[in-house]
C-alpha cells in the first residue's frame, strides 16, 4: 500500500516505522522542518505540508491507499483545536474525496464522551463533552461521518484514550518527579493505552475498519487513582504521593469525567489485539525499559 501518515509524532513516527517494516510505501508529513533524519531512518518518506493550509496538500504526491490523520494540535486551546482538527480534516476530505483513496483513519480522542457517572462507554453512548476543544472533536467526527455516508469517503475513527508509552503518560511522569496528587479520595477514573497498542489499532483499523464506524482505543481495565499510585508505589517501592487539598481539588473539578470506556468492539469487531491489556503490563514493560537504560531513580 502508499501509505501517508499526516502527522508524525509521538505516534505516527512509530506507526510509520511499522508499516515500512511490513513493507508499505510510507510517506509522513509534519508541519515543520528539521525532524526529516528520525523519519528517514524509519523508512519514512519525509514531506512538509500544514493541513490547516489547504494549498500545502495539493503538491503533496498522491494518490495514496491509506492515510491517518494522527496531527495534534499539542496544548493549544479551542481556536487552534478548530484549524488543526476541524478545518484541517475538511482540507483532506476535499483534497482526497475524488482519489481512489481505500482508507482514512482519524485518531480522535475518548475525551469526546462527556459522562460523570462512572458508567461503560461504549461508542453508542452519548458524545456531550462540557470543554470547547472536545467538542471541536465531536464536530470532526460529525464531518468525517456525514462523508462516510454522503460521499462514500472511507472514514473510520479511532477515540483513543490518555496515551502511555516512552517519556509520555502524564500522572506517571509526575509521579516520578514527586508532583504527583491523589484528586479527591483517589476515585476518579483512568482510561488509558500503551502507545505500541495504539499504532496496532491504526494498523488493524486500516486493514479491517469499517468506513462509517467509531471504535475505541483503550486498553481492558480503567482503573482508579489511588488504584494506579498504589500499584507504582509498591512496584517501585517508593512513597503514595500526597492527597490534593481542598483548593487544589476544587480548582480541578470543574469539568472533569468519570466513565469506563470500553475496547469491545474494537476486539471484537476488528480483531484488534493488546499487547498490553492493562496498565499493569504495560507500566510493568515502561519500568524494565527506564531501569535497564538506567534511567529511572532508586525509590524512596
Ligand atoms: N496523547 C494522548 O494522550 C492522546 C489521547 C487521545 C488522542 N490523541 C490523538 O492521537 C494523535 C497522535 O498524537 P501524538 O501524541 O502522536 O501527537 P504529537 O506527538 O504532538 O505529534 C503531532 C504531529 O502532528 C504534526 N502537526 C501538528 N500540526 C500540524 C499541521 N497543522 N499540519 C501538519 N502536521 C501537523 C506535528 O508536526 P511538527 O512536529 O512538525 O509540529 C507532529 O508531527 C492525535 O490526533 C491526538 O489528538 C492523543
Amino acid at each position: 500500500m502508499r501509505v501517508l501518515i499526516v502527522g508524525c509524532g509521538y505516534v505516527g513516527l512509530p506507526l510509520g516505522a511499522e508499516l515500512a517494516r511490513l513493507g508499505h510505501e510510507v510517506f509522513g508529513l509534519r508541519r515543520s522542518a528539521g525532524g526529516e533524519d528520525a523519519l528517514i531512518a524509519a523508512g519514512i518518506k519525509p514531506l512538509i505540508g500544514d493541513v490547516s493550509k489547504s494549498e500545502t496538500l495539493a503538491p503533496l504526491p498522491g494518490p495514496f491507499d491509506w492515510v491517518v490523520n494522527c496531527v495534534s494540535s499539542g496544548k493549544g486551546g479551542a481556536a487552534e483545536y478548530r484549524e488543526i482538527y476541524l478545518n484541517g480534516t475538511r482540507h483532506l476530505i476535499e483534497w482526497l474525496a475524488p482519489t481512489p483513496l481505500k482508507k482514512f483513519v482519524y485518531t480522535s480522542s475518548t475525551s469526546v464522551y462527556g459522562q460523570t457517572d462512572s458508567s461503560l462507554v461504549k461508542e453508542s453512548s452519548s458524545t456531550q463533552p462540557q470543554s470547547e476543544t472536545s467538542q471541536v472533536l465531536v464536530e470532526t467526527e460529525k464531518l468525517l461521518l456525514d462523508a462516510a455516508s454522503a460521499r462514500k469517503f472511507p472514514a473510520v475513527i479511532l477515540r483513543v484514550a490518555g496515551i502511555y508509552g516512552p517519556e509520555r503518560g502524564h500522572l506517571y511522569q509526575q509521579y516520578l518527579r514527586d508532583e504527583a496528587r491523589i484528586a479527591g479520595k483517589g476515585e476518579r477514573l483512568i482510561n488509558m493505552v500503551h502507545r505500541d497498542d495504539v499504532v496496532a489499532c491504526i494498523i488493524t483499523a486500516l486493514k479491517s475498519g469499517k468506513p462509517g464506524e467509531v471504535y475505541n482505543a483503550v486498553d481492558d481495565e480503567p482503573v482508579t487513582q489511588l488504584h494506579f499510585f498504589r500499584w507504582l508505589s509498591e512496584t517501585l517501592g517508593k512513597d503514595l504521593p500526597p492527597f490534593a487539598t481542598e483548593e487544589e481539588n476544587a480548582a480541578r473539578k470543574r469539568g472533569l469525567t468519570q466513565k469506563k470506556v470500553s475496547n469491545r468492539k474494537a476486539r471484537m469487531e476488528m480483531g484488534w489485539q493488546l499487547k498490553y491489556p492493562t496498565f499493569r503490563h504495560g507500566y510493568s514493560a515502561e519500568i524494565k525499559r527506564t531501569q535497564d537504560g538506567g534511567m529511572l531513580d532508586a525509590g524512596k
